[in-house]
């Protein structure tokens, strides 16, 4: 992993994953490390994103999530990456946006206790009833975009207070 060093020791380290990583995952990681830097805890964190799919690996992230993102004060600047067999060892938690990206991790992992690493991103969707995905907005318009990061800026607050909570 990017990184993987001693200073990542101590950290809880969490993957966002979607299938292209160039949308929902690397927003949820700009989202989640801004709240973690405002509330002074990026000593407690590392956090990463990758896709299912690896057709657009290394790529930034697509220039309307990252224009739609910026209006909100986040600079997306991940490079898109596939997800690989080490992800499950090297990460403690890994947050999938919907069902069809679960489903995706749920057949990788390798062991039971791999397979506990995988939550849905909808689970901490708290503001918005009707959603317990984070919806792809790939071939959505603005709304689209500004509906994924309504959703993640919701839940990424709920996924780090329970985050918190579980590291007592
Ligand atoms: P993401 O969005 O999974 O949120 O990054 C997508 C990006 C690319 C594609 C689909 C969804 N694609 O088909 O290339």
């Amino acid at each position: 992993m990017a990184n993987d060093n001693e200073l990542q020791k101590n950290k809880l380290k969490v993957l966002f994953v979607c299938l292209g990583n160039i949308c929902r995952s690397p927003a949820a990681q700009g989202v989640m490390q801004a709240l973690i830097d405002s509330r002074g805890l990026s000593d407690k964190f590392y956090l990463d994103s990758a896709g299912t799919y690896g057709g657009h690996a290394g790529d930034l992230p697509d220039s309307r999530m990252r224009q739609h993102a910026r209006r909100r004060g986040y600079d997306l600047t991940h490079r898109s990456r596939q997800i690989k067999g080490s992800d499950f060892e090297d990460f403690d938690v890994i947050v999938a946006m919907d069902e069809g990206n679960r489903r995706n991790l749920s057949r990788m992992a390798a062991t039971v206790d791999e397979e506990r690493k995988i939550v849905m991103m909808g689970r901490y969707i708290t503001k918005y009833p009707h959603y317990d995905y984070v919806p792809d907005p790939y071939y959505e318009g603005a709304e689209g975009f500004e509906l994924v990061l309504d959703l993640l800026e919701d839940s990424c607050q709920v996924l780090l207070d329970s985050l918190m909570e579980q590291m007592k």
